[in-house]
């Protein structure tokens, strides 16, 4: 925590560093409290930051300093200054070597950030800005050196890890081992990490395809080894992809990975040693469901990826930091789509983009990929610039076509080979590779805001011409109050009265790309004999909203017929939207609620529908969340949504409840249990069957859930069942379900988590007396933030109807935990407060409630830069 208030660091200011540094040699001796760190960097200055010999300028937080030597020489402390943040140091020639020595406390760091402790095992996490906060360093990513570390530690902590090669081991003259490391490849210092506990590791091997053997290693606390397999397969198959996809081989020959409890993010690309927060690594069949197998694919892939994009190269400064971000996330973002169903991948992220990106850039943090400003960096981990910024990347390949981004990414990682570079420099790559000008393109980088395309068409039957309009708009957002227009791929087909694309021109093209470039535009199509139904958006080309005056039988039609898988799910959510929409209105009237009789027909036909995908039956199934009703409205009725979509749910379940039991009993069988894409989708449909099914509240389906819940072999029908039996039916079954969860998992710290979502997350279960309650269970941990997310965050963020209660207890509890947070994990205090930021979307007194839980945050005296700035940014 800082004294004076947080600064703004802008873009516009940024300037190449002072000076260079060739070579970093860290040398640790770990103590739990009194960590001594030496370092000795090589340093030069830089030819290019001009002329003259300005002072060194180190950053260092929270460190006890020893010494500081030039060429050997001891400087004298009156020589250098210690500043608030780092230090500065006269420097009187163009080369020497630094020496520091200087303490830090890993065991009272709860930050996570920097070098910490968790259960007992020493790791480091530098990513943005964590590194000065082990050693005096120019910590910033245009810095890049060759590291060497050496680690000394007692023998309790036999594995001593750091990045690269191991070169050295041995034991000290007082008994204590250590191991030195060498890491060939020149790198940030966040990319820099250092592991030291009591690990046992699985190990396996990959053989590149220029034929290098790559000794392939895994660590977790010995009573996780049996839950590494999945990672493991999952590695080796990003491994293989990347070389396929992208021509990106692996270039040490190790690559290690460890599983930690404390972690503030889902994980990190170290430098062959990556580190992964236990529930983004870990899982067996018993233990994990097939959502988080699936997610650890991604993660596993998406670290690994980054050993190019990311780490070959890297960014010039965290404005950049979508440049490796969002390129990653599209990178793994494909090759889940690869090995799972590609439909289905691409709905879930679609979903999460609409409902939580989109609310993210209508709201008061709304920024653009690639920020101009920021107090904390932390803060700009976001769904902006990791998810937009993935759609961003799309969009380029989309415009370009799989082989000419391919030859631009081929020549951007040529030409930027052990760079910090910038987003231009990525898109300069992909012009320069193709021939073509993204100069309008640009503008998705630096303007923020979720455009709306208002489209509208004719139809002209005499010549048979077809004229789609498309009028573009972006709302203003924080600092930007015009923008010019975006340069939009809108992947489009038009359907006949048959269903089947049409032809779009003479040579049969049935979908094109039309490159939206203009405030208003008109494109023309000849020769339809009909007049066509247009599919907008397919496979959602761009992060836009789509406004077009569909009728509920175009919306029908397009749900049955349409080519884009995508678009027939999206049909559909654009149906149950405008259903709900209804449901609202009726609402706030006192009418009595009824649903339309069509959608329940065409979500009856959906689930009799054996031709599709479950998995993508299973998403067609489900009505928008009320979340994404909340970020579709003009102002957040709360009380209204929830209504509604009770309604809805239990209106369908009732209708379908034939249906639901047909399918259900189809597709539970007693195959054994497999991650396989085939046997997730059904394991999916199933589940989603018997969720409606409890709805119904009828003892015959609670039944279903008890036996399956009693019987299940694998975690995803058991984690199902148990949350049919939490949500619905009476509360002693749902009592004894949980507690004889508990007893059987809670030695499992991943399950557990599971288990404590569960609760926190539910309508009827997560009330605020509950969710108070699980913070006493001795398994809670507010130092632990997947414990703070599962608990807390569940409440906030995954509870709507809680969350929400009209006392405003919701908002109040999340700002008392904020405040208690932000002591121990600004980082986490920063996340979690946000739900309670939105306020202005909320009207009359519910908005003025969170409005007044917010400003208690302010209120509460002195807070952590990165609480300070989402707060005081939200009550503008
Ligand atoms: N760079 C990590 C990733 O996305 C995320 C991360 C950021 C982890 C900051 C820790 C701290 O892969
Ligand atoms: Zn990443």
């Amino acid at each position: 925590m800082k004294d004076a208030q947080p600064s703004t660091v802008y873009l516009k200011d940024y300037r190449v560093p002072d000076y260079l540094v060739d070579s970093t040699h860290l040398h640790f001796e770990l103590q739990p409290k009194a960590t001594l760190v030496k370092s000795q960097l090589k340093i030069r200055r830089n030819p290019d930051a001009g002329e003259g010999l300005p002072p060194l300028l180190l950053d260092g937080v929270e460190l006890e300093l020893l010494s500081v030597s030039i060429d050997g020489q001891l400087v004298p402390a009156s020589r250098y200054r210690e500043l608030p943040e780092g230090l500065s140091i006269p420097v009187d020639k163009p080369a020497f070597v630094l020496e520091i020595h200087n303490r830090i406390n890993p065991e009272d760091n709860t930050s996570l950030e920097g070098l910490y402790l968790s259960n007992g095992m020493y790791c480091t996490q530098c990513e943005a800005e964590g590194f000065r906060k082990i050693t005096y360093y120019p910590d910033r990513p245009d810095v890049m050196s060759k590291f060497t570390t050496t680690i000394v530690a007692p023998r309790q902590y036999p594995v001593l890890l750091s990045n690269g090669n191991e070169i050295e081991r041995g034991a000290t003259e007082d008994g204590r081992q250590f191991v030195t490391w060498e890491d060939p490849f020149a790198k940030p210092a966040y990319l820099f990490a250092l592991v030291g506990g009591d690990l046992q590791h699985v190990e396996d091997s990959y053989t590149t395809s220029s034929g290098r053997k790559v000794k392939l290693q895994i660590f977790t606390e010995a009573k996780n080894i049996g839950k590494c397999d999945h990672a493991m397969r999952s590695l080796k198959k990003a491994m293989r992809w990347d070389e396929a996809v992208y021509g990106r081989e692996y270039d040490l020959d190790i690559f290690m990975v460890v599983a930690v409890d404390h972690f503030n993010m889902g994980a990190m690309e170290n430098k062959g040693l990556n580190i992964f927060n236990s529930a983004c690594v870990l899982a067996s069949p018993e233990t994990a469901t097939d959502s988080s197998f699936q997610r650890i694919e991604s993660i596993v892939g998406h670290e690994y990826f980054h050993n190019w994009s990311g780490n070959r190269v890297t960014c010039r400064d965290w404005f950049q930091l979508s440049l490796k971000e969002g390129f990653t996330v599209f990178r793994d973002a494909e090759f889940s789509a690869d090995m799972n169903s590609r439909a289905v991948k691409r709905i879930e992220d679609v979903s999460m983009l609409r409902t939580a990106q989109f609310a993210e850039d209508a709201g008061p943090m709304s920024h653009p990929v690639r920020p101009d400003s920021y107090m904390e960096i932390s803060n700009f981990y976001t769904l902006t610039v990791y998810e937009k910024g993935a759609e961003v990347v799309r969009m380029i390949h989309t415009l370009l076509g799989t082989e000419g981004f391919r030859k631009g990414s081929d020549l951007y990682f040529e030409r930027h080979d052990g760079q910090a570079v910038t987003c231009e420099d990525f898109v300069v790559a992909m012009e320069d590779a193709n021939g073509v000008d993204l100069t309008q393109f640009r503008r998705w980088y630096s303007q923020a805001g979720t455009p709306v395309l208002e489209v509208t068409d004719a139809y002209d039957e005499v010549n048979g011409n077809y004229a789609l309009t498309v009028k573009q708009s972006c709302p203003p957002t924080p600092g930007q109050e015009e923008k010019l227009p975006f340069h939009i791929p809108l992947a489009i087909g038009l359907l006949g009265a048959d269903g089947g694309d049409l032809p779009l021109d003479t040579s049969g093209t049935r979908q094109v790309v039309l490159q939206v470039t203009e405030a208003e535009q008109t494109f023309n199509f000849s020769g339809l004999l009909e007049k066509p139904l247009p599919s907008l958006l397919r496979g959602f080309s761009a992060p836009v909203k789509v406004r077009y005056g569909y009728s509920t039988e175009q919306l029908l039609f397009l749900m049955r017929n349409d080519a884009d898988e995508f678009n027939r799910w999206d049909a559909g959510q654009r149906l149950a939207f405008m259903a709900l929409e209804q449901l609202q209105q009726a609402y706030r009237r006192e009418e009595t609620l009824k649903l339309q009789p069509q959608l329940v027909e065409a979500y009856r036909s959906v689930l009799q529908n054996r031709d599709l995908d479950p998995a993508l039956v299973a998403k067609m199934l489900a009505l928008p969340s009320e979340q994404t009703l909340a970020e579709e409205a003009e102002k957040i009725d709360a009380e209204a949504i929830i209504a509604a979509r009770r309604f809805a749910r239990a209106a369908l379940a009732e209708a379908l409840k034939g249906d639901l039991l047909a399918c259900y009993q189809r597709l539970h069988t007693d195959k054994p249990y497999s991650p396989e894409a085939a046997d997730i989708a059904e394991r999916s449909l199933k589940n989603a069957c018997l969720a409606y099914l409890c709805v119904t509240e009828e003892d015959d389906a609670l039944a279903l859930a008890q036996v399956q819940f009693d019987s299940a072999a694998n975690m995803t029908d058991s984690a199902a069942a148990l949350s049919a039996l939490v949500n619905h039916g009476d509360t002693a079954s749902a009592d004894a379900a949980l507690e004889s969860f508990y007893q059987r998992w809670q030695q499992d710290t991943q399950v557990v988590e599971l288990w404590f979502g569960l609760q926190s997350s539910s309508a009827k279960r997560g009330t605020l007396e509950n969710v108070r309650a699980l913070m006493q269970h001795p398994a809670f941990e507010l130092k632990n933030p997947n414990k703070v997310r599962a608990v807390i965050g569940g409440f906030a963020n995954r509870n709507f109807t809680q969350f929400h209660r009209v006392d405003g207890s919701g908002f109040k509890f999340v700002a008392e935990q904020t405040i208690a947070l932000d002591k121990l994990n600004p980082q986490i205090a920063a996340r979690l407060v946000l739900p309670i930021t939105r306020w202005k979307k909320y009207g009359g007194d519910l908005g003025e409630k969170m409005k007044t839980a917010l400003q208690s945050v302010m209120d509460s005296g002195k807070l952590s830069a990165d609480l300070y700035e989402v707060v005081s940014k939200s009550l503008v």
